[in-house]
């Protein structure tokens, strides 16, 4: 029945893809689309008050009045895109789960907001001095393997106009030298959030060279074992500026957070505003 399980309870070749994309698994994207829309919880998305504060300090340093075209990148159910479109930006928003763009775009139209929403694998994008100001937030940047990091950044280079702004966050060290190796596991009885059904998690935290940590997953149910590795990059401001600088990015202001805090080494996070 569990053909071949311990290669899935192996530790993966760095950048190892998942089988199938889980974000457009039926049930799994149910359970991403509430960890969004939860205001209290920071998974999915950040906690609403922090959304509110980013969108308050990203809209006063770069204006919709100076900066009117707005690109969310990865921009989950919306939560950001609308807020900048009440604000005064004229936004669209890309991500590549339907469930949440599906959500987006209802609530936009309940709500009479125009925002333009397109269902699209952002690494495909195909945007041309378009966007005065891109917004790249949730530590996604992170997640993506090296050769993807260059691929998006170049992307948004090229979306943005000449003077274009891209916010962007990722982890830190701080969150590097706090990541622990483990392995752990647990039976959900009446399924969770990686399956409907009855399943047990086996679940292992690995750190590998140049930053990067790994949060796997096996789900192991009454007739299948299915795997699932959430990768992260993490950076120092250096590394960072070094992967922007290639895409073509040079001025920058780093901060803490999208919030605008002071930038400092013990953050868990940095942000960054640079500058086409
Ligand atoms: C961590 S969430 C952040 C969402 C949003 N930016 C926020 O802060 O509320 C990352 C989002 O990126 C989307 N995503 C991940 N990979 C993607 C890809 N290759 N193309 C488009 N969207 C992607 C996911 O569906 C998810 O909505």
């Amino acid at each position: 029945m569990y053909n071949n399980i311990f290669k899935h309870l192996e530790r993966p070749t760095l950048y190892k893809q998942n089988d199938e994309i889980f974000w457009n698994d039926e049930h799994i994207s149910k359970h991403m689309l509430a960890a969004h829309l939860n205001p209290d919880f920071d998974g999915a998305s950040r906690k609403l008050c922090f959304i509110d504060q980013s969108v308050k300090w990203i809209s006063e340093i770069i204006p919709f009045y100076d900066y009117p075209r707005l690109l969310d990148i990865g921009c989950g159910p919306g939560l950001y895109a609308e807020r900048f479109c009440k604000t005064g930006y004229k936004v669209t928003g890309i991500d590549f789960s339907k469930r949440s763009i599906e959500y987006a775009k209802n609530s936009a139209n309940k709500q009479g907001l125009d925002i333009t929403y397109v269902y699209q694998d952002y690494l495909k994008m195909d945007y041309s001095n378009v966007f005065d100001l891109a917004t790249f937030i949730y530590c996604d940047y992170g997640a993506l393997s090296t050769e993807n990091r260059a691929i998006i950044l170049r992307k948004i280079y090229h979306s943005l106009k000449v003077g274009g702004k891209l916010v962007l966050d990722v982890f830190s060290m701080v969150k590097y030298d706090d990541f622990e190796e483990m392995k752990t596991w647990n039976i959900h009885e009446n399924g969770g959030f990686w399956s409907a059904k009855r399943y047990l998690s086996l679940k292992a935290h690995y750190k590998y060279s140049d930053n990067v940590t790994l949060e796997q997953t096996a789900v192991i149910t009454d007739s299948e074992i299915k795997e699932y590795c959430i990768w992260n990059s993490c950076f120092t401001l250096k590394t960072l500026m070094r992967e922007a600088n290639e895409a073509g990015f040079h001025k920058f202001a780093a901060f803490s957070d999208v919030t605008g805090k002071a930038y400092t080494e013990n953050s868990h996070t940095i942000a960054v505003v640079l500058e086409k």
